[in-house]
């Protein structure tokens, strides 16, 4: 608060702060006396002389205001828009990634901003080119509640093809009573979904099961809001790309034809949400000698999609009984695919 404050009186800028999914709530301190005394006089007397004290601060004059408006649905700015004004430029300021600037088109009176996470708290402004000077005006989108009261630890994971889940952790400082609820937007139509199943901690929501992921976009934002009757809880949002998050299911059809030096392994790489070439997977062969029970006989083959799915294992016969497992990954190998059912080979 004592932060926010101080950016006021430094710019002397009337700020407007703007609750999360509410309506922008008239600014704290609108105008003080002195501004307002100046205001009436230049709308009721332009030639009426300015006393001693007035003088003495000519930056207090009346500014007209922008009344900016922020919609995060679309995550459009717009203000009123003013004759003989030209808008040159908005400007979002975020925490984490800096001054974001739009310029808005010919005489719109809007800025539309790429979707971003705003649980930071982002400050807009808009900068204007106007007869009657400038309009420097402030809008607040603020992340109200207690510090540590947000969700935390939140990711979303794709398996299975179909299906998704989403975890979180209560935030250190949340109270006992808090609820938390997961809403998920989509970047085409922009629809809001809620999570239709939540997992839960004692009451408390820490999970979302979706099992229908139609109208999601390749990016998604991913909002965890919260409530409680002790105090204001923060949220959480962020975007998350679905092909970064989906965890492949294990090949398929994995078979094992056998030469007499060697075995040949074929598999089919596994079914995706997100459409993959044959180079965007990483697969991993486990094979084991039967009755090693020390692990100590496995071998671990990393094979790349340029493979064409299949490998040449030597073993001349006499060959031992062996199994064989693959497991999937993307090309970044970050998350595995659980492992295939083995498959046998060898006497
Ligand atoms: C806008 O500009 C025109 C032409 O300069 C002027 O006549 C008019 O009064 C101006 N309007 C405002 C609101 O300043
Ligand atoms: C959240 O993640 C941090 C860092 O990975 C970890 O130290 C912490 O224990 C986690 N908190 C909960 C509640 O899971
Ligand atoms: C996803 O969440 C559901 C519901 O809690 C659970 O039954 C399922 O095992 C989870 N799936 C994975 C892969 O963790
Ligand atoms: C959480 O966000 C959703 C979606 O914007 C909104 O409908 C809901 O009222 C919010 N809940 C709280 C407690 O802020
Ligand atoms: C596995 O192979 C069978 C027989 O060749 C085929 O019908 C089936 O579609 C394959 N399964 C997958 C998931 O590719």
């Amino acid at each position: 608060m004592a932060a926010r404050r101080e950016t006021e009186r430094e710019s002397r800028w009337p700020a407007r702060r703007l609750e999360p999914w509410g309506l922008p709530r008239p600014p704290s301190r609108p105008l003080g006396p002195l501004a307002t005394t100046i205001l009436f006089c230049v709308l009721l007397d332009p030639a009426l002389p300015l006393t001693q004290e007035q003088q003495e601060v000519p930056t207090m004059e009346w500014v007209p205001s922008l009344n900016m408006k922020f919609d995060r649905r679309t995550m459009e700015l717009s203000w009123d828009c003013k004759e003989n004004t030209t808008y040159l430029e908005c400007v979002m300021i975020h925490k984490e990634k800096g001054e974001i600037r739009k310029k808005p088109k010919n005489k719109d009176c809007h800025c539309n901003f790429s979707h971003d996470s705003l649980h930071g708290g982002v400050t807009f402004v808009v900068k204007v080119n106007s007869t009657q000077g400038p309009i420097p005006e402030k809008l607040v989108y603020a992340n109200p509640g207690g510090e540590g009261t947000a969700a935390q630890n939140f990711s979303c994971f794709i398996y299975n093809v179909n299906f998704m889940n989403c975890t979180w952790a209560k935030g250190r400082a949340a109270p006992d009573d808090v609820q938390y609820f997961l809403y998920i937007q989509d970047f085409k139509e922009k629809r809001e979904r809620e999570c239709p199943h939540y997992v839960t901690d004692s009451r408390t929501h820490v999970g979302c099961h979706l099992h229908d992921l139609s109208g999601l976009t390749f990016r998604n934002y991913f909002l965890v809001n919260g409530t409680s009757r002790e105090t204001a809880v923060q949220f959480f949002d962020t975007i998350l790309s679905l092909k970064k998050i989906e965890i492949y299911s294990p090949p398929n059809n994995v078979s094992v034809h056998c030469h007499p030096s060697h075995c040949h392994i074929l598999w089919e790489p596994p079914r995706t949400r997100h459409p993959s070439s044959a180079w965007d997977f990483n697969y991993q062969l486990r094979i084991q000698k039967q009755n090693n029970k020390e692990h100590a006989g496995n071998q671990l083959i990393d094979v790349t999609g340029k493979s064409e799915n299949k490998y040449n294992f030597p073993s001349p016969e006499p060959r031992p009984k062996h199994t064989v497992t693959i497991r999937a990954s993307d090309a970044r190998g970050q998350h595995w695919s659980a492992w295939s059912q083995p498959v046998e080979f060898g006497t």
